[in-house]
């Protein structure tokens, strides 16, 4: 099935771990040119190294950038821009969330939610919509959780930043509807990655990762019988991104193995 996605340059927001690298490699392989960013030089390297299987160096721009920081928000987005003579695709997947109830989490916690959740979609957001209206419209595509419609006691300044980042996902997909940029959500509940990998290292380094995924499975009542993998959540960033998803705007695709009861 063509996608529609050869020459396209895809901007993703945290290409350089879990969903949003295995979502450059699959948009690589699709034909597309992708930007990755991420703080971290030495995740960076490793990133980019994996994406040469996929495609080819000049079709992949990397550049270190804090997402919850404009300056290196525009200068990322307007060097991707610059360097592929355009933009057509943004997916937001930067971030990491915090566990703790009420009185656990600090000012500082709550900060760092509310930057990365909001200030950091709306920095993306802004510095890349005159590129995607100078190409006649685009996509957005916005990583969230499906936290955001049933929060957990023990998230709970990741899920009140996740209801907000739904919320603000619905207004933009409106308001950019009339430049002909649709815009989405993606839902993800408990996905492997390497969020998941490094509370594994942490918390049970001698158990063996299968034993604990199926653990984590069963104790979150995952109706599927397990954990999902970033690849499976890549494949709808890639359908919502492609020709193929035409009409589809202002939706959240929950990609979470029937987790929830949310309607
Ligand atoms: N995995 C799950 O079960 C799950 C569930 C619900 C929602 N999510 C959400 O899905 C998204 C992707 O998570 P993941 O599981 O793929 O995690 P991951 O493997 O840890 O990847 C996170 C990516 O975001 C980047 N990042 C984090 N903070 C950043 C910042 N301030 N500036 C720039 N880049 C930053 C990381 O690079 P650096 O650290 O080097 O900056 C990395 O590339 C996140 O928003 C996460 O909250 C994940």
């Amino acid at each position: 099935m063509d996608l529609g996605l050869q020459g396209k340059v895809a901007v993703i927001m945290g290409g350089t771990s879990g969903v949003g690298l295995k979502t450059a490699e699959m948009f690589l392989a699709e034909g597309a040119k992708v930007a990755i960013c991420g703080r971290s030089a030495e995740r960076m390297e490793s990133a980019q190294t994996q994406l040469l299987s996929f495609g080819e160096k000049a079709d992949i721009f990397a550049s270190i950038c804090d997402v919850t920081s404009k300056s290196d928000v525009d200068s990322f987005i307007n060097g991707t821009a610059e360097s592929f003579g355009g933009i057509d695709i943004l997916v937001n997947a930067a971030g990491k969330s915090v566990m703790g109830h009420f009185f656990d989490i600090t000012d500082e916690q709550w900060e760092e939610q509310i930057q990365l959740k909001f200030f950091a979609i709306i920095y993306a957001v802004r510095a890349s919509h005159p590129h995607l209206v100078k190409r006649g419209g685009g996509r957005i595509i916005n990583i969230n959780a499906t936290l955001a419609k049933e929060p957990e006691r023990h998230m709970v300044a990741t899920a009140a930043a996740r209801a907000g980042l739904l919320n603000l996902s619905k207004t933009l997909s409106q308001e950019l509807a009339f430049d002909n940029i649709l815009v989405n959500s993606v839902s993800l509940g408990l996905i492997r990655t390497e969020q998941w990998e490094r509370r594994r290292l942490k918390n049970a380094p001698d158990m063996d990762p299968e034993e604990y995924y199926g653990d984590l499975a069963k104790k979150r009542n995952i109706p599927l019988g397990r954990v999902g993998e970033a690849e499976e959540v890549a494949s709808v960033i890639v359908f919502l991104a492609s020709d193929k998803a035409s009409y589809v705007a202002g939706s959240t695709i929950e990609t979470a193995g029937a987790i929830g009861k949310a309607l």
